[in-house]
């Protein structure tokens, strides 16, 4: 094809490109799936309007469905208009990057479709000025990952690269990486047979939300807050990531994760190690990287005997969300009538180190609950003496002393609400002393005025980049499974029915979860926040 039909994105026009992608070719493993539709498509035309494309480049999707490249075109455009209405929609700009879109029918196990792919990508090469820089999407069930990186090797599209060789290939892997411990390692194991480390990109959605990447602002590049963030002031963390949501239609995939695996083994776990991290020595990847491992190293190891002790999971049976009545996860599709899989985990963690000896984190995180929220609040240390006794508008007969005074409590509010809050304590107005607790709140909306892009357009175009700091490494995946697995194990028993079985469903739609959860904390002498 003749270099005509290379399209070009006008609206780079003037924009500063400090970092600037290369021309690329993009295909996604599982095109026809909803998270394409509702995630990668919208993330990457976020990222064209934006002018964060560089000049030439192509989309390939692939997946089971038969359509032609027009069919596949109209089919993305409808999905960004209904689940990306935020999103400035013009004709005349869709059209254009709608002529960088192919689509390809495979069901990625005969390999007349991966040597497709090698002929229609060299043809994008000439046509679109992709320049053979590939990155491959692997949006597929995980059970494909393994025969996909066989037949990207086998039709000689990936291969071990050095670090800044050109052109370059990259992978990027949906989680779940591996069902256990054993499975993600043979998995890391079958990719590195074909790929480098560093061509291996595996997203936690969680690390591209704005007020996460935010964490590590907050934390180093504020002069007050670090010199607090140890156990000699914080008396305990709680990260809390609540949703309202059920299964939403995908009850054999949870049948077979459950909230450990769903939530815990990755978003949570990523979400402790940046609170918990010492400050990396610059902001090159490995160095952030290298510090988040050493807290996840440093997580104490759950004995089998212990899990009660330090984990909790619930089901939720039939209640009430925002005043409709909803189906217990029993009854809903595809879902055993007597199944054990926990919709709701909590866990108590202790960081073996010397920021945190003595320190507990409690992580908590469930489906149907009564709000949407994800929230870390760093509890403090109450100040060592009361001055203010009797003025702190205790009720009649309720005990005064060191008691009355609350901590102060400094929370990082991820979503919905996007900010900060502090609580801490102030004189209210008066002839006489009496002292109220009072929110300092900081909200992402009103102070920037700004859309916060979504979680996948910073991390598709990190990986175009070639910046690896969101992603998960290796080790860290390794360290997180090996953190859980004597949980899942205890917990794997009973989905199995070889295992005691756990007295299910044991919280109700729209509620905060099992009663057990609150015992839990309680032991050690502490209260969930009411949100
Ligand atoms: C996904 C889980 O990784 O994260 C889902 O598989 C969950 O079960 C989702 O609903 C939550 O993500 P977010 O960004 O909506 O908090």
């Amino acid at each position: 094809m003749s270099q005509s039909a290379v399209v070009e994105n006008p609206l780079l026009e003037g924009l500063p490109r400090d970092r600037a992608v290369d021309p690329f070719a993009m295909v996604i493993l599982g095109a026809h799936g909803d998270l394409t539709k509702r995630k990668l498509l919208p993330a990457l035309y976020a990222l064209y309007i934006d002018g964060l494309l560089p000049r030439t480049f192509a989309i390939v999707g692939m997946s089971r469905t038969v359509m032609n490249d027009e069919e596949f075109r109209k089919s993305m455009k409808d999905a960004i208009q209904k689940y990306s209405p935020d999103l400035k929609f013009e004709e005349e700009t869709w059209e254009r990057f709608a002529a960088t879109l192919y689509y390809l029918p495979s069901n990625f196990v005969d390999n007349g479709s991966f040597e497709g792919l090698a002929t229609l990508l060299e043809t994008l090469k000439e046509s679109h000025g992709t320049g053979g820089n590939h990155v491959f999407y692997m949006s597929t069930p995980p059970s494909l990952y393994e025969p996909i990186i066989t037949q990207l090797s086998a039709a000689k599209l990936v291969s071990k690269k050095k670090v800044s060789e050109k052109p370059w290939q990259r992978v990027i892997v949906e989680k779940p990486f591996g069902h256990d411990l054993p499975s993600s390692l043979a998995l890391d194991d079958h990719i590195h047979h074909v790929l480098n480390e560093h061509q291996v990109y595996r997203i936690d959605h969680y690390l591209g939300k704005e007020t996460v990447q935010n964490i590590m602002v907050l934390r180093f590049a504020n002069g007050m807050f670090e010199p607090l963030w140890n156990r000699n002031h914080v008396d305990h963390v709680q990260i809390t990531i609540a949703e309202t949501l059920g299964v939403e239609g995908r009850g054999p995939y949870y049948e077979e994760a459950g909230c450990l695996r769903d939530m815990i083994q990755n978003h949570m776990l990523q979400l402790v190690s940046l609170v918990a991290m010492e400050p990396p020595t610059s902001l090159e990847s490995e160095s952030t990287r290298d510090e988040k491992a050493k807290v996840l190293s440093a997580l104490r190891t759950i004995q089998q005997a212990d899990v009660d002790l330090c984990a909790v999971r619930g089901q939720y049976g039939e209640g009430y969300i925002q005043g409709e009545k909803v189906l217990g996860y029993r009854q809903e599709d595809r879902v055993a009538p007597d199944s054990a899989t926990e919709t709701y985990a909590a866990l108590k963690l202790n960081i073996d180190n010397w920021r945190w000896a003595d320190v507990p984190f409690y992580v908590r995180s469930g489906k149907r609950l009564a709000k949407s929220l994800t929230e870390i609040a760093i509890h403090f240390k109450k100040a060592p003496y009361n001055l203010f006794q009797g003025m702190t508008g205790l009720k009649a007969g309720q005990k005064t002393g060191d008691d009355e005074l609350s901590p102060n409590v400094l929370v990082l509010k991820i979503q919905p609400d996007e900010g900060i809050s502090l609580k801490f304590a102030t004189k209210q107005p008066g002839a006489t002393t009496q002292i109220r607790w009072l929110n300092m709140d900081f909200n992402y909306g009103t102070a920037f005025g700004v859309r916060s892009p979504s979680a996948y357009e910073r991390l598709i175009h990190d990986c175009l980049l070639g910046d690896a700091t969101l992603f998960s490494r290796t080790d860290s995946v390794e360290t997180s499974w090996r953190f859980i697995e004597p949980v899942l194990e205890a917990w794997d028993l009973a989905k199995s029915k070889k295992g005691p079985q756990p007295r299910f469903p044991n919280y109700s739609a729209g509620s905060w979860g099992p009663a057990e959860a609150d015992e839990l904390i309680a032991s050690t002498g502490h209260a969930w926040r009411r949100l």
